[in-house]
C-alpha cells in the first residue's frame, strides 16, 4: 500500500546506522567496499544473479554475474598483490568504460589498496597533474591510451608499474616498466579480501578549483554506508530493477552510484560504452528494459534538442524512476521529461567531496520544477552567511549551501593538502561552495556557483589548470579561463589570451591554442573560443579579474569593479 509521503517523518526514521545494520556490519566490525559490493552477494546464494551487462560501442553484449565478478576481482586483487602492491597504495585506473574498469576497482578495494579513477580523454599533462600528486604505484591502463602515460612518466619516479590490458602479443612491445594483464584468464575465487575499517582509504577523486592544482578528495570504506542508503531511498532500487547510471567512473557519480550504491544492494545494471546519440540511449534503454535512469542535464538536453516523438517511438515503458546530478536542471528539462516519458526527473544535489547525494528529490515527493529538492533525510543542510557561518533560516534568503558533518562519504581530506581540507569548514558546517535559497517549504533552489570554477556538461575544469597549461603555448604570454554561458553544456571554456610579441592572434593560432589544450588536458577543458587581447584585466597584487571578463562576457552591469576581486 502506498502511505502518503511523509518528509518530517522520514526524518525522524531515517539516520546513517540503517544502512549498517542492513549491511550487516555493527560498528567496530570490518567493511570493505569490495566484499559488501561482490562477495557477500555470492557467498548469500544470489551468484548466478546478473551483476553487469555490458554494451560496447559496436552493440555487442558481455554479460558478468555477481560469481564472476567476485572471481575476475578476485584475479586483479591476487594479480596487483603479486605486482607489489599493499594496502593503501595507489591504483589509477586510466580506462575506458570496459568491464576491466568496472571489475578492477572492486579487486583494488578488496586488496586494501586506493583506488583512483582517471577520465580516460584526460591529456598528459592532467595525468601528470593527478598521478604526481598521489603519487601512485601503479596505473591500469589499454593500448590506446598507454602513450600518454608514457609521455608523462619518467616525471613520476612513484609510478613502478603500468599494467596493459588488451595487449597483443608479437605487436608494439611493452617497454620496462609494463605488464600485460589479461582478466578473463585470470580468476581467484578464494581471495581474502583485507579486514579494512570505517576510516580505511578507498577511492580518491580529483576535483578542481579556483586555484591551485587539482584536489584529491579522499574517502573510505564506510563511505558505503551513505552510498548504499541513499541508492535505495532516491534512486529507489528493488532486487529485479535493471539499472543505468550514464556516469563515466572518471567523475564520482560513476563510482559512487554506477558502482558501489547499486551493487552494494546486489541490483543489475548495464554500461552502455558508447559515444552519445539520443537514438542509441533510446535503443539501449529499450533493449535491457532499464527501469531506474541516473543521468545529467546536459544529456537531457541533448535528448530535449531531438524532440519527444523520438523517446516515444522506442518502447520504454519499464521505465519507472528517473534522476539527474551534476548541474542545475531546468524547469524546462523536467517539464520535457513528463512529456517524453510521463515521469519526473528527481534532482539530486552533491558533489565529489560528499562522496554521496546530499540534497534530493525522493521519490513520492512533490518535484518542483528548477528545484533540487529538500535535504535527504539523514542530513541536516542549510544555507549560511559566507563570513559569519550563521544560517540563514528567513525563507528565500540567498546563502552558502552547508551540510552538517559528519555523514559517512565525507572526504576525510584533500590528498597532501589539508590547509584547503579545512578552508571548506565554517562554524561546524561544510561549505560547499554553491549558492542557493531554501523556500517555505524547505525545497532549495540552486543560484550558482561561488568561484570560478567551470561547470560544462556536469564536469568541473578548473580555470587555474587551463591557464597554466595555455602558459605552455609558445605564443602565449597571458592569459584568463572563464566559463561561457552554453545552451546544451551550461558552460563551455572561453580563453582571454594575451599573446607574445611577434605573434598574430588569426584563426591558425586560435586552433593551434585549442588542439594544444585539448591534447594536454582533455576535451572538456578546450576553450570553444579564444579571444585575443592586448592585456588582461588585474588587481593591485596581479590576480586576473576572471569575474569581470565573466560579467562582460554575459553583457552584465559591471559597475563598481572595486569591490569584484581585490586584495
Ligand atoms: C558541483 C559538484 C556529484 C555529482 C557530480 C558533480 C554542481 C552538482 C547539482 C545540481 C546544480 C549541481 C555544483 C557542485 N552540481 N549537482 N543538482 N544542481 N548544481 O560532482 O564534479 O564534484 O561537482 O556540481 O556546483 O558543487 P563535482
Amino acid at each position: 500500500m502506498n502511505h502518503p509521503f511523509d518528509y518530517d517523518a522520514l526524518r525522524r526514521e531515517t539516520s546513517w546506522d540503517l544502512a549498517r545494520q542492513e549491511l550487516d556490519c555493527p560498528a567496530g566490525s570490518p567493511v570493505n567496499i569490495g566484499r559488501i559490493c561482490i562477495d557477500r552477494h555470492v557467498d548469500a546464494g544470489r551468484g548466478d544473479k546478473t551483476a553487469l551487462i555490458h554494451e560496447d560501442h559496436a552493440g555487442q553484449l558481455r554479460e558478468f554475474s555477481f560469481r564472476d565478478i567476485k572471481e575476475l576481482s578476485g584475479g586483479w586483487a591476487a594479480f596487483l598483490r603479486e605486482q607489489g602492491v599493499v594496502e593503501l597504495d595507489r591504483v589509477c585506473l586510466f580506462l575506458e568504460r570496459g568491464p576491466e574498469l568496472y571489475i578492477s576497482f572492486i579487486g583494488i578495494l578488496k586488496l586494501g589498496a586506493v583506488v583512483q579513477p582517471l577520465f580516460s580523454a584526460f591529456g598528459e599533462e592532467a595525468l601528470f597533474q593527478r598521478i604526481d600528486d598521489s603519487q601512485a604505484k601503479v596505473v591500469i591502463t589499454q593500448r590506446k591510451h598507454v602513450g600518454k602515460v608514457r609521455k608523462m612518466r619518467e616525471r613520476v619516479p612513484s609510478l613502478e608499474t603500468v599494467i596493459v590490458i588488451d595487449h597483443l602479443p608479437g605487436k608494439r612491445p611493452l617497454r620496462e616498466g609494463e605488464v600485460a594483464y589479461e582478466m578473463m584468464s585470470s580468476r581467484v575465487g578464494d581471495f581474502v579480501p583485507q579486514e579494512t575499517a570505517d576510516e580505511s582509504p578507498s577511492v580518491l577523486h580529483y576535483t578542481s578549483g579556483t586555484t591551485g592544482k587539482p584536489k584529491g578528495a579522499l574517502h573510505v570504506h564506510s563511505s558505503l554506508f551513505a552510498q548504499y542508503l541513499t541508492t535505495k531511498m532516491v534512486l529507489d532500487l528493488k532486487d529485479d530493477d535493471i539499472y543505468w547510471c550514464t556516469a563515466d567512473p572518471g567523475w564520482v557519480t560513476g563510482t559512487s552510484y554506477g558502482i558501489i550504491g547499486p551493487w552494494a544492494m546486489g541490483i543489475t545494471q548495464v554500461v552502455l560504452d558508447a559515444g552519445f546519440s539520443s537514438k542509441r540511449w533510446y535503443a539501449t534503454m529499450a533493449r535491457h528494459k532499464i527501469t531506474v535512469w541516473y543521468t545529467a542535464p546536459t544529456a537531457i538536453r541533448m535528448l530535449m534538442k531531438d524532440g519527444a516523438a523520438l523517446a516515444r517511438e522506442h518502447d520504454l515503458s519499464a521505465l519507472r524512476h528517473m534522476c539527474s546530478v551534476g548541474e542545475p536542471l531546468n524547469a524546462e528539462g523536467v517539464l520535457w521529461g513528463r512529456e517524453a516519458f510521463g515521469l519526473d526527473f528527481h534532482d539530486t544535489f552533491w558533489q565529489t567531496e560528499t562522496g554521496a547525494m546530499m540534497i534530493t528529490n525522493l521519490p513520492g515527493m512533490t518535484v518542483k520544477p528548477g528545484s533540487m529538492g529538500r535535504p535527504f533525510p539523514a542530513v541536516r543542510a542549510g544555507v549560511i552567511d559566507p563570513v559569519s557561518g550563521e544560517e540563514l533560516t528567513d525563507p528565500n534568503t540567498v546563502g552558502m549551501i552547508a551540510i552538517r558533518p559528519p555523514w559517512p562519504s565525507i572526504m576525510r581530506t584533500y590528498w597532501n593538502n589539508t590547509p584547503t581540507f579545512y578552508s571548506k569548514f565554517l562554524r561546524g558546517w561544510y561549505v560547499c561552495g554553491d549558492q542557493a535559497s531554501i523556500d517555505e517549504d524547505g525545497y532549495f533552489w540552486f543560484c550558482g556557483r561561488d568561484d570560478d570554477v567551470i561547470n560544462t556538461g556536469g564536469h568541473l575544469v578548473g580555470p587555474f589548470e587551463i591557464e597554466s597549461a595555455l602558459l605552455e603555448h609558445e605564443a602565449v604570454a597571458e592569459s584568463a579561463a572563464i566559463g561561457k554561458p552554453d545552451e546544451l553544456n551550461m558552460e563551455v571554456v572561453k580563453a582571454f589570451v594575451a599573446l607574445k610579441p611577434g605573434f598574430v592572434g588569426d584563426d591558425d593560432l586560435e586552433l593551434s591554442i585549442m588542439n594544444f589544450i585539448r591534447k594536454k588536458l582533455s576535451p572538456l577543458a578546450m576553450p570553444q573560443e579564444i579571444e585575443f587581447v592586448d592585456k588582461l584585466p588585474k588587481t593591485r597584487s596581479g590576480k586576473i579579474m576572471r569575474r569581470l571578463l565573466k560579467a562582460q562576457e554575459s553583457g552584465e552591469e559591471i559597475g563598481d569593479t572595486s569591490g569584484l576581486e581585490d586584495d
